[in-house]
């Protein structure tokens, strides 16, 4: 990890607040009344702690964990179910929170299962999206930022449990 160091900023603190802010608004215009988020984690922490608190109203939230990274920077193609949801979502309007879509593999998964739990809607938010690096076809319909093939860090997004804590979104080169 010593060789691999976040340098280039690529959002800053002031984007991020911005387009987050939209976001909630706009998710929030969409289901007026009921609104279930579903974080997942554990990468999608802060971004749903800052979209929760520009959405007023009626909101609940529960939490999902996967694994589909191992330690490294390239995907494993394989997504494990490591929490389940608290609660069901029969009659629910869902959106599921996700920090970033990248093959589509992990959202392709959890879009799988939680459709399978009867929601009223289903809908997901990412924070970020590399569309260049997508293997499945998976719909998203809250994007917060589209960006190019990089590694990122921050702002919740790790690189072997690092960087987490970064206020902006940079990118990790070697
Ligand atoms: P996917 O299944 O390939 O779409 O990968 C999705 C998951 O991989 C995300 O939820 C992240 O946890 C992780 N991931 C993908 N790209 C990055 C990145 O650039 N930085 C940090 N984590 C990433
Ligand atoms: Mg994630």
């Amino acid at each position: 990890m010593a060789d691999l160091r976040p340098n280039e900023i690529l959002l800053t603190e002031a984007q991020i607040r911005q387009r987050v802010r939209e976001l909630a608004e706009e998710i929030r215009r969409d289901f007026p009344d009921d609104l279930h988020l579903i974080a997942v984690l554990k990468g999608a922490f802060m971004f749903l702690s800052d979209l929760i608190r520009h959405i007023s109203g009626p909101v609940s939230l529960d939490f999902m964990a996967v694994s589909s990274y191992a330690k490294g920077t390239t995907s494993s193609g394989e997504v494990r179910l490591l929490k389940d949801l608290d609660t069901t979502l029969d009659g629910r309007n869902v959106v599921i929170v996700e920090d970033i879509v990248d093959t589509g593999l992990t959202l392709l998964y959890l879009q799988e299962i939680l459709r399978a739990r009867n929601p009223r809607s289903l809908r997901t938010a990412c924070l970020l999206s590399k569309p260049s690096r997508r293997q499945v076809n998976v719909k998203v319909e809250y994007t917060g930022f589209s960006i190019d093939d990089h590694f990122v860090v921050g702002y919740g997004l790790d690189f072997a449990e690092q960087y987490r804590n970064l206020p902006h979104i940079a990118v990790l080169e070697p």
